[in-house]
């Protein structure tokens, strides 16, 4: 949450940042803001509400004058409303040393810090924490602190939180310092000039060599170079690694949202995974585990956050049903504060898109230093997550641009499908039987693709639902979770309130909310043994008024007697094996949710309130 860009030695800074920032817009995209320092030292900043092109327009009608040197922020608020006085870059000073900071994160302590530095002169302007910062630096640098690096590294012991930022000294055209604590930051080598950002992805096109600081680390970067410290103010090299990053700057390629292109790339997605990932004659999975001895695995911690963790959830019903090891399930902002015991032999999955949940990576990090082995599977192979990983397994899905995750998490359950599959095999389950999963699974690029190509019913559905104020999703067994994800879709992008429960869970309590104005969306396929009872749970919902929504393979549909059919939407999906089941029904869940925000005319890839990369807790 929250882009920093940072530039020294370049006579384009100003522009580099702005570009920089336009593709790190996924991170927040309430307000923005820009500083240089000129010739002479002198500071220039300009600041907008909204989205990133406010902040464009401003400067193309208020100029900043030439610069080499330029910091910049695009915001997801934590503290205070998005406005101008609290839109970064945040500036102050005491004594002789006025400073510039971008910052992501939260620092926790920030109020006892605003009265100290209150009590030592400081003039605080906005709401936020992170105004705490520049005086504490100022402060560090009016007494113990020679150099900008060994001011950054004393103020940062006194921050409390995770937290990254990027210092510029005001009058010293020549230098940025920055340093992290759990969010990310890393350094754009180049010749002449290096940067500073967030993420690599806002530096494509200027440089393809970056450095992944440490938690802790503090580094200066100037024309001439980069020196990084680590946390006890020893100098360290970090390694230099290339990227390639052209593909990720491909664009919406002709589709009108990012997120429809990234629902149409899911076939390619899946595909490039079982390329990857299994053995093309005998059909057998082959995801890199490092050290890790799977037959001796006696228990498996799976934790993530919102579709990463319904992704789990598939993941669990696989591994249990089919390798027998028992899994446990949990969001990670619940898991890392209450200290779960760990029993000897258990694995602990992290499940990330991006790699840099900042309550998913605490609890990685609690679980290693426990000692669990730690398995990561994620999209961002140079990601925090990845980093502490002792294996990691790339989900392959390529940059997802749109807030609400759609390939990677077809990617997750494709991948933790294998996982389940070569647990089991490890644990004896026959190769005939997981090469039977594995060929189910070789179908879904065209399952997947053909449900892509008639979407009409889909869109008569989704003009109907403009009017809903709430949703109902149910399913059963592997079901289940897509319900939640189909929920949860609807929810971030079509702004209508949906809860979504095990079909069975809907006569404890949730059924009180069936009405006429209620539609209620249910998940049932013919290949788990659990049709007929999800089809007596649609019928409570029915004979109480409620909207049916059926989703069910063209087998299920046919067991549906013509009064029970009548009576509900029925939309299908291909009758496939249980064991890919998961990933066909969201397909259909992902375009009822596309299509029903842009019948409402929402901002699909953006939606309010959102940001692509929770770097805060
Ligand atoms: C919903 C969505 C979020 C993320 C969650 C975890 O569409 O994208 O719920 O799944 O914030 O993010 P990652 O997977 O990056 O850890």
């Amino acid at each position: 949450m929250c882009g920093i860009v940072g530039v020294v030695g370049n006579p384009e800074a100003q522009q580099i940042v702005l570009t920089g920032l336009q593709r790190l817009e996924y991170r927040g995209y309430d307000s923005a803001g820009i500083a240089s320092l000129g010739a002479e030292g002198q500071l220039t900043t300009r600041k907008a509400v909204g989205k990133l092109q406010a902040l464009l327009d401003e400067v193309a009608t208020n100029p900043m004058g030439p610069s080499t040197i330029a910091l910049g922020h695009t915001r997801w608020a934590t503290h205070g409303a998005p406005s101008t006085t609290n839109a970064h870059p945040h500036t102050g000073g005491l004594g002789p040393n006025t400073l510039t900071v971008v910052h992501n994160g939260i620092i926790e302590n920030y109020q006892e810090l605003k009265s100290e530095m209150a009590s030592l002169g400081a003039k605080f302007l906005s709401e936020t924490d992170t105004e705490t910062i520049p005086y504490v630096i100022a402060a560090s640098l009016a007494h113990s602190a020679d150099t900008m690096a060994q001011a950054v590294h004393a103020a940062s012991k006194k921050f409390r939180g995770s937290f990254a930022f990027v210092v510029m000294k005001n009058g010293e055209n020549n230098q940025l310092t920055g340093t992290r604590r759990g969010a990310p930051l890393c350094i754009g080598v180049a010749e002449n000039a290096n940067y500073f950002a967030s993420d690599p992805l806002a530096l494509a096109g200027i440089t393809s060599k970056f450095i992944f600081l440490e938690d802790d680390d503090i580094a200066t970067i100037s024309p001439q170079g980069v020196e990084v410290r680590d946390a006890t103010g020893k100098p360290v090299e970090r390694p230099v690694k290339t990227l390639d990053l052209s593909t990720d700057l491909a664009g919406k390629q002709g589709y009108k949202h990012f997120m429809l292109k990234e629902i149409h790339e899911q076939p390619a997605v899946v595909s490039s995974i079982l390329q990857a990932y299994t053995t093309a004659d005998t059909l057998l999975p082959t995801l890199p585990m490092g050290s890790l001895n799977l037959a001796g695995v006696t228990y498996i911690n799976i934790i993530a956050c919102g579709t990463a963790s319904y992704a789990a959830m598939v993941g669990k019903y696989l591994i249990e049903q089919y390798a027998r090891v028992p899994v446990n399930v949990e969001v990670a902002s619940e898991f890392r504060y209450r200290n779960p015991p760990y029993p000897p032999g258990g694995l602990f999955i992290a499940v990330s898109q991006s790699g840099e949940t900042a309550d998913t990576l605490a609890a990685l990090e609690h679980a290693k230093a426990a000692g669990q082995h730690i398995l990561v599977f994620t999209n961002v192979t140079t990601s925090s997550m990845a980093r502490a990983a002792h294996a990691v397994i790339d989900l392959m899905a390529g940059r997802e641009i749109a807030v609400a995750s759609t390939k990677a998490f077809t990617a997750m359950m494709t991948t933790l499908s294998l996982f389940a599959l070569q647990l089991a095999a490890a644990r004896g389950l026959s190769a005939k039987e997981i090469s039977t999963h594995i060929t189910a699974l070789r179908t879904l690029p065209n399952h997947i693709t053909n449900q892509l190509t008639n979407t009409k019913p889909l869109e008569d559905l989704a003009n109907h639902l403009t009017a809903a104020s709430s949703m109902l999703y149910l399913g059963r067994g592997s079901l289940a979770p897509i319900a939640f994800e189909g929920a949860l879709k609807i929810k971030e992008i079509a702004y209508i309130h949906a809860e979504a429960y095990a079909s069975g869970e809907m006569k404890n309590g949730p059924i009180a909310l069936v009405d006429k104005n209620l539609p209620v969306v249910n998940l049932a396929t013919s290949t788990d043994g659990l049709f007929e009872k999800t089809v007596s749970n649609l019928k409570e919902v029915e004979a109480r008024q409620g909207q049916v929504i059926l989703i069910t393979d063209t087998e299920g549909a046919t067991k549906l007697d013509t009064h029970t059919r009548d009576k509900l939407t029925l939309l299908t999906v291909p009758t496939v094996p249980a064991f890919i089941s998961p990933m066909v029904f969201t397909i259909p869940l992902q375009i009822l949710a596309y299509l029903t925000a842009t019948a409402k005319g929402t901002d699909v890839d953006q939606p309010r309130n959102l940001a692509k990369s929770v770097t805060v807790e």
